[in-house]
């Protein structure tokens, strides 16, 4: 990768070819619970821009500008009271659909005209999966992303945020790279005792994957993005493939227990340093219960907007305990698996340069993923819609784990939700 192209692809801020090819799909902002009816207004950044989020009196959610129209004044410091939200520097105050209500310093015979001149920049923003999900790019917002875990009830799904110091695409690529996990994190694989992540049908599937470190890598180009199979030879004339689904740009979802949860990645650009990693646990049957989300994010911090504030950092090494390392755990980064993750990220640096890295067949998936997004920069760049968005159902996305005859072709029992009902896994079409 030449240099000038790892700039296209990790560059997001107003203006840049990625930045404005990003803006354009449904991006979460901020948990819908840090939003409080007359509430502070929440600063949120995205892609390299400074917004604000709140709550109205009547519980709706808004999303505008952190500067205020008038003469810049961080609308974070608004008062928030009767359905709108007012600039404290001279009191002009805005509804949640971003109209500018009032400007009480104009005179009161022409403050209505005046109000309705002035252009406030406001955001389509919507609530899902414990969410809010804001629309900032250019022309109308596309058809909103309703995955499983975006429609399945409340008590199903569970969503966090970690704030994290390196690259949007460093963020994507750790989550897309099956070809790490029987290294990384093999300390918690070998232990069984990988938080959560390790469980009922799970183990079996683990247990390949260390069994076997270097599967067969096969892949198909679905309207979404891609899909991986990690195919491994399990005898008796079967094979086992773990199915990744990649709804580009930001989604990946991993393989989880045969009926159990599920599992899905998002991440997001603060700016061009800075990620926001969402994690993402659903059932599609039964409610999430409270162990199984301790069992995930309890070893993170208990802010569930940034559970990634205990992380460590290169100063001390993100905690790497060496004494664990040579009792066998294999990264000494014993907190766990996402903690393994975002450390090896944060080491590269905030923006590594592609253009130093020597890849080998294991790195297939990181490449056509990058080619995939250089293609649809390029073309965006020309004119042509951002694509990922549409021509497809977000419901018939979903992971997983499966062993089959290897005689057959692996994709014919990826998930089909339409086809199979809810919380079904596929079977043998
Ligand atoms: S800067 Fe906000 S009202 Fe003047
Ligand atoms: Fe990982």
């Amino acid at each position: 990768m030449k240099k000038q192209e790892n700039d296209i692809l990790t560059q997001v801020g107003p203006g840049t070819p990625m930045g404005r090819m990003l803006r354009q799909y449904w991006t979460p902002a901020i948990r819908s619970s840090a939003l409080e009816a007359d509430g502070a207004p929440v600063p949120v950044r995205l892609f390299g821009q400074d917004f604000v989020a709140f709550r109205t009196t009547d519980g709706r959610a808004g999303f505008m500008d952190e500067a205020c129209p008038h003469r810049g004044v961080s609308m974070a410091l608004a008062r928030n009271e009767n359905n709108g939200l007012q600039c404290i520097f001279h009191g002009w105050k805005f509804d949640v659909t971003g109209k500018l209500m009032d400007a009480p310093a104009e005179p009161a015979a022409r403050r209505e005209k005046f109000c309705a001149s002035i252009k406030v920049n406001r955001y389509t923003a919507r609530e899902a999966a414990g969410v809010l999900w804001v629309f900032v790019g250019e022309g109308d917002a596309p058809k909103f992303p309703d995955f499983e875990f975006a429609t399945v009830s409340e008590d199903q799904v569970h969503m966090r945020r970690g704030v994290l110091h390196y690259n949007w695409l460093q963020g994507v690529e750790a989550h897309i790279d099956s070809s790490h996990v029987p290294f990384l994190h093999s300390g918690y694989l070998v232990q069984n005792k990988s938080a959560g992540f390790v469980e009922q049908g799970n183990l079996e599937a683990l247990r390949l994957m260390l069994l076997d470190k270097a599967p067969e890598f096969e892949f198909e180009t679905t309207p979404w993005g891609l899909r991986e199979g990690a195919l491994r030879d399990i005898g008796e004339g079967r094979a086992n493939a773990r199915i990744r689904e990649i709804a580009l740009p930001y989604f990946t979802f991993i393989p989880g227990p045969p009926n159990g949860q599920c599992y899905a990645r998002m991440s997001t650009p603060i700016d061009d340093d800075t990620t926001a990693e969402w994690y993402i646990v659903y059932d599609p049957v039964r409610p999430i219960t409270e162990e199984a989300i301790r069992g995930q994010f309890g070893y993170m911090s208990d802010d569930p907007d940034d559970f990634a504030t205990n992380l460590g950092s290169r100063t001390n090494q993100w905690g790497q305990d060496r004494e664990a390392m040579k009792e066998g755990h294999f990264s000494g980064l014993t907190k766990g698996i996402a903690f393994e993750d975002f450390a090896v990220q944060a080491s590269m640096g905030r923006r590594v340069d592609r253009s130093l890295e020597q890849l080998g067949s294991s790195d297939t998936i990181i490449v056509k993923v990058r080619r995939l997004l250089m293609e649809a920069v390029e073309a965006f760049q020309q004119g042509r819609p951002a694509p990922w968005r549409d021509g497809f159902d977000y419901q018939n996305i979903r992971s997983q784990s499966i062993s089959y005859n290897k005689s057959e072709d692996w994709r014919r029992y990826a998930y089909k939700g339409a086809e199979n009902g809810p919380g079904r896994v596929a079977e043998k079409i």
